[in-house]
């Protein structure tokens, strides 16, 4: 099983949309069983806490199931994945803090280097936003996580 874990900061926003979002893609493909997903954040605020209500409505309106509770991410997580996404490179940054091991940081990568539109960005932090940015972050994972697919796919499982 390959493992992979989405992290943002507060694991309310965007990241529990990535997992959601990956699970739900993952399914329609080949590499269905074969490839798992988490997602959590780097701060502490929101531990427990379920996705933010705009992160559930724009899940709900692309029709991709949502169920997550939130929790921040451990220096074990860097053992325990394969893979360990950053929305942003302040989120890179504060995962690299916790990899104590060479290999980790190997497994570290920036969401958007996956984007076949702009790879060279962020996901942006929507927390201060309304749907648009929401939605903005949708179009943003749903472009990045295919692009990643394609490269798990090549990777791992080439048919
Ligand atoms: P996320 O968004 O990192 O995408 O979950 C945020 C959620 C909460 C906060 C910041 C960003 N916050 O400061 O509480």
């Amino acid at each position: 099983m390959i493992k992979v874990l989405f992290v943002c900061l507060g694991n309310i926003c965007r990241s529990p949309l990535a997992e959601a979002l990956f699970n739900h893609k993952i399914k329609q493909t080949h590499l269905a069983g074969k490839v798992s997903s988490d997602s959590c954040g780097t701060g502490d605020y929101h531990i427990g806490s379920q996705p933010d209500k705009r992160t559930i409505h724009v899940a709900t309106l692309h029709q991709v199931p949502i169920k997550h509770a939130c929790r921040q991410l451990t220096s074990q997580d860097l053992s325990d994945f394969d893979y360990v996404m950053a929305m942003d490179k302040s989120n890179c940054r504060n995962i690299l803090f916790l990899a104590n091991q060479p290999t980790h940081h190997d497994k570290v990568f920036l969401m958007r280097a996956f984007d076949k539109l702009d790879n060279h960005e962020e996901v942006p932090d929507p927390y201060h936003g309304g749907a648009k940015e929401f939605q903005e972050v949708y179009d943003i994972l749903n472009r990045s996580l295919d692009g990643f697919i394609v490269f798990l796919k090549e990777r791992h499982f080439p048919e």
